[in-house]
């Protein structure tokens, strides 16, 4: 059975772009394969929250996984930090990580230039964490987002190299999970630029309440209106249509698009139409999340037995990575 591994960084609630872009292949592919979803403190470190935030944040993306649909007795559903092999890992595939590449890597580059007093040797080496994540449970497939492309095709170019420097097959190649021949997903955000994303103050999260959902959307970046007919949506409209595409029903589209197309959308009874269809979606996902967070006992049983399976599967890995080194034990 085919291995399947991929994480959510732990910096603040799960939003629609995390969902489409990677839970929802989750939830799929927890039924078919050997999987691993985890929750990716360590790597949330390089942002330096708070002990209070970075305990909370963990324990809301745990409680999140759980509502969206992961089934603990399925997947294996894990906390980084619990597995201190991907910490042994990842500073033995840094030995062979070079500068150059980890400079030229465009989420360093970016989180260089948004924290500029900040730019710590943990965001460099991000990409080499991440292929730990991955290779440690010698995974086939990786569901991510687009914009986890790079990073993904870092851990590739890590595999491959161990495995000819020490001339073993050890670690499989690990590969994007792309749905049905599809291109990687990528959520727009609603201010009209680029991704959703946690940073950026554009993101629509499942815990949301239905107001915060509609004020947020109500507030999303349009322009004044298409002038002639069948025109080409620039970025901003598209990105809503994109949003509808995934939350609405594809008469609710095509009734947008014929509008848009004839010149007499308003754009205000679109964005209430997504509000009330995101609203829609999340509301059983909010719900569940909240009786999650309420109970305790179930959490830990689940990061507990996550945990177990995890720290099997890694430790094995890494006892066959420690001979191929030739870090032998001498009692
Ligand atoms: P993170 O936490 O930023 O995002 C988690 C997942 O959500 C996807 N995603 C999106 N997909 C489509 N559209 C968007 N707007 C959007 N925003 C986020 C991401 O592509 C990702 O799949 N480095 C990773 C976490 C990680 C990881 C790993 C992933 C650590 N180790 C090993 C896979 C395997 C990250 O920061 O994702």
């Amino acid at each position: 059975m085919p291995t399947v591994v991929s994480g959510i960084r732990s910096t603040g609630n799960l939003h629609l772009g995390n969902y489409f872009g990677a839970v929802k292949n989750f939830i799929e592919m927890q039924h078919h394969h050997d999987a691993y979803f985890f929750i990716a403190d360590l790597h949330s470190l390089t942002t330096h929250p708070t002990p209070e935030h970075l305990y909370g944040n963990v324990r809301q993306v745990l409680a999140e996984y759980l509502a969206c649909g992961i089934d603990p007795e399925k997947a294996t559903v894990f906390i980084q930090s619990d597995v201190p092999e991907i910490a042994e890992l990842y500073l033995l595939m840094n030995m062979n990580a070079y500068l150059g590449e980890l400079e030229r890597t465009t989420s360093f580059k970016d989180k260089a230039r948004q924290q500029p007093d900040n730019v710590n040797a943990g965001l460099l080496t991000y990409p080499v964490l991440m292929a730990a994540d991955i290779i440690i449970h010698k995974a086939h497939l990786v569901p991510v987002g687009k914009d986890q492309e790079q990073n993904l095709e870092m851990a590739r170019t890590f595999a491959r190299r161990f495995n000819r420097i020490y001339n073993v097959e050890l670690f499989p190649i690990p590969r994007p999970y792309i749905f049905e021949g599809q291109d990687m997903v990528k959520i727009p955000g609603l201010d009209g630029t680029g991704k959703m994303g946690k940073s950026e103050g554009n993101a629509v999260s499942l815990a949301d309440s239905p107001q915060e959902i509609r004020k947020k959307v109500m507030k999303a970046v349009t322009d004044s209106g298409p002038t002639v007919p069948n025109q080409q949506k620039p970025e901003v409209i598209q990105n809503l249509f994109t949003l509808l595409e995934v939350v609405s029903t594809p008469d609710v589209v095509s009734h947008f698009d014929l509008q848009y197309n004839n010149c007499t959308i308003r754009y205000g009874d679109l964005k209430k139409q997504l509000a009330e269809d995101i609203t829609n979606f999340t509301t059983p996902i909010r719900e569940r999340i909240e009786m999650l967070l309420a109970d305790d006992k179930y959490l830990s049983s689940v990061a507990k037995l996550g945990a177990d399976k995890a720290r099997a599967s890694a430790s094995r890995t890494l006892q066959e990575v420690r001979a191929v080194i030739g870090l032998k034990k001498f009692y």
